[in-house]
């Protein structure tokens, strides 16, 4: 029994260590995962059995450290419904999903543009009729209809318009990998016994002790008034949320739990803000390099810095 036990968990631990973001995400740290983990791999010890993130999003930093750690116990959480809706479709009933969306993807694949454009926007309507109906028995179907559109859709975007129904144009792809089973297995085992919730990042408090992880990505706070990157869901994330957050953040820190935060620098636009310096005093702050569209203008994608802050 305790052999089969263990079989088993050095079994999800392998899957887990496989598995990637199965959505392409706005604001996605795939790329600053290299500075992150050298952060998080610093603190990992066997007094650390908890993790959390509880801006979760694509959850690039979550596939990558629930691979390389024995966490006893794992919260994810974001406010987007949709998001969690596909989390838990694929914890709970991945083969079910893999079916359908294999299904979409052979219909799509061999078809010229127009019928690709049709396909697209008859799912895109499917998927929002299914939104604003929000009949739980249709929520597998809302998943794989998500995935689908992330997968085929101009940018990998996920964005809606006032009424909250998603607006994204078809992509141009020409072979988009849209049911990639392998790594929604990985991803349906590595999520088995984590808490996946829909909420706001405060209801991880009763989650969160002194043996936690914690990663907050929340919102950037936008360099300018054209990069607005707050508008993930209907609500935006302002200055006074981010300074709920830093309150947040000293709560848990006064609990014990080990806590890394990212946003943006306002320095690489006003060397005067100082913004977080003030707001996160009491901790560790870095910069690190990034590449990023500095304005909407894809010319204007460059290096400039990013903040990291650590209490640790
Ligand atoms: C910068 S993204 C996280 C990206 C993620 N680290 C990744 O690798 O894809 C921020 C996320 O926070 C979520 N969010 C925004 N406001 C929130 C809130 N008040 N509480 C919880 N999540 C929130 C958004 O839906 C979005 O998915």
């Amino acid at each position: 029994m305790i052999l089969a036990e263990s079989g088993q968990k050095v079994f999800a631990a392998q899957y887990a260590s496989r598995s990637r973001p199965f959505l392409k995400w706005a604001g996605g740290k795939g790329q600053l995962l290299p500075e992150i983990r050298e952060r998080y791999m610093s603190v990992l010890d066997s007094s650390i059995t908890k993790y959390a993130e509880p801006f979760v999003g694509g959850g690039a930093v979550l596939f990558d450290v629930i691979g390389r750690h024995d966490f006893k116990e794992t919260y994810i959480s974001d406010i987007n419904p949709e998001l969690i809706n596909a989390y838990k479709a694929i914890r709970d009933n991945v083969e079910q999903l893999i079916a359908e969306l294999s299904v979409m993807q052979e219909s799509f694949l061999p078809f010229d543009a127009e019928e690709r454009r049709a396909l697209y926007y008859k799912a895109r309507d499917e998927y929002n009729a299914i939104k604003i109906n929000d009949n739980a028995l249709e929520s597998q179907r809302k998943a794989v209809l998500m995935i689908f559109l992330n997968r085929t859709c101009f940018n990998g975007l996920y964005r809606v318009n006032s009424k909250g129904l998603y607006n994204v144009p078809i992509g141009d792809y020409k072979k988009p990998l849209i049911c990639d089973k392998e790594n929604l297995r990985a991803v349906s085992i590595a999520l088995k016994n984590v808490e996946i919730v829909c909420g706001q990042f405060t209801d991880s408090e009763s989650f969160i002790d002194e043996h936690t992880l914690v990663y907050f990505d929340p919102p950037y706070r936008p360099l300018n008034k054209t990069s607005n990157f707050t508008s993930y869901a209907k609500t935006g994330f302002d200055d006074e949320q981010q300074k709920r957050l830093a309150t947040y953040v000293d709560r848990l820190a006064a609990k014990g739990a080990k806590i890394i935060t990212s946003n943006s620098d306002p320095k690489n636009v006003d060397p005067n803000d100082d913004f977080f310096d003030r707001l996160f005093s009491n901790y560790k702050t870095e910069r690190v390099e990034a590449s990023r569209m500095i304005n909407s203008k894809a010319e204007s994608r460059g290096r400039i810095s990013e903040i990291l802050v650590t209490n640790f």
